[in-house]
């Protein structure tokens, strides 16, 4: 069994969805707990999609006690460090991130999270990472790639390992918001450019301004900057 510094790790073959197992191991475990499965019969995207979950690619979710404040530190965390470890495997792949929570490669999404929160203070992190394939469904709101596809040949293994290690080391950083910031908005997708921001009932266009603390959105109208909390960003060209 694979071991992990700071973590235990439990692999399944088959699991519904790594997020729903995951509620199993609050308050049962102080330990840190990755649960991983090679395939999900129903894997959850975020704001109720599907997150097609075939083998070879990689699913995971983390689950561990955290302090609700600092959410929006984690979203970001949790991102760049997907960039960070894809960046490790080929430092000259075009990553983006994409408010909130995608990651792109070469303009399409490799890589999603959905962070839900658990029972007493624990957090669930769930990751899909397309290693060596793109699922395609009707879903989907932004094309999909996989590491395989760019050339980027690595296992779902070696990808959960190096991951790891670079999300320990942000999580220990945690408290340096500013840099971690830095390091998002260097990669962000759209900065300072026209964006449609699309929710539930409402949509916004403005200028990609920035991001908050919280990872809230910030977006310029009418010379006033908007916090945006939740929706789906799509370019609009100009
Ligand atoms: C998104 O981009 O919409 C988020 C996708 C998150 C998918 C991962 S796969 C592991 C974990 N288990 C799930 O059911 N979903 C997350």
């Amino acid at each position: 069994m694979a071991e992990f510094k700071n973590w235990d790790y439990h692999f399944y073959d088959v699991l519904g969805s790594t997020n729903d197992e995951a509620q199993k191991y609050c308050s049962v475990s102080s330990q840190r707990n990755i649960i991983r499965a090679k395939i999900q019969t129903s894997g959850r995207g975020r704001r109720g999609r599907q997150w097609i979950s075939e083998s070879g690619n990689l699913f995971f979710s983390l689950v561990f006690e955290f302090e609700i404040k600092n959410i929006g530190a984690l979203v970001l965390i949790s991102a760049l460090s997907l960039a960070q470890t894809i960046e490790k495997f080929n430092s000259k792949a075009d990553i983006k991130l994409k408010w909130p929570n995608d990651v792109l490669l070469n303009n399409k999404k490799v890589s999603g999270i959905l962070l839900e929160k658990a029972k007493e203070n624990y957090i669930i992190v769930g990751i899909g990472v397309n290693i060596v394939s793109a699922p395609q469904n009707n879903e989907l709101i932004y094309q999909a790639t996989s590491l395989k596809q760019n050339a980027i040949n690595c296992t779902a293994d070696d990808f959960l390992h190096n991951f790891i290690t670079q999300f320990d080391k942000n999580l220990e950083q945690i408290e340096r918001k500013t840099q971690l910031k830095d390091e998002w908005l260097k990669r962000a997708a759209g900065i300072n450019k026209k964006i449609t921001v699309k929710q539930e009932t409402a949509e916004e266009t403005g200028i990609f301004y920035g991001i908050d603390e919280n990872m809230c959105l910030l977006l310029k109208k009418d010379d006033k900057i908007k916090k945006i909390l939740v929706g789906d960003v799509f370019f609009t060209e100009e």
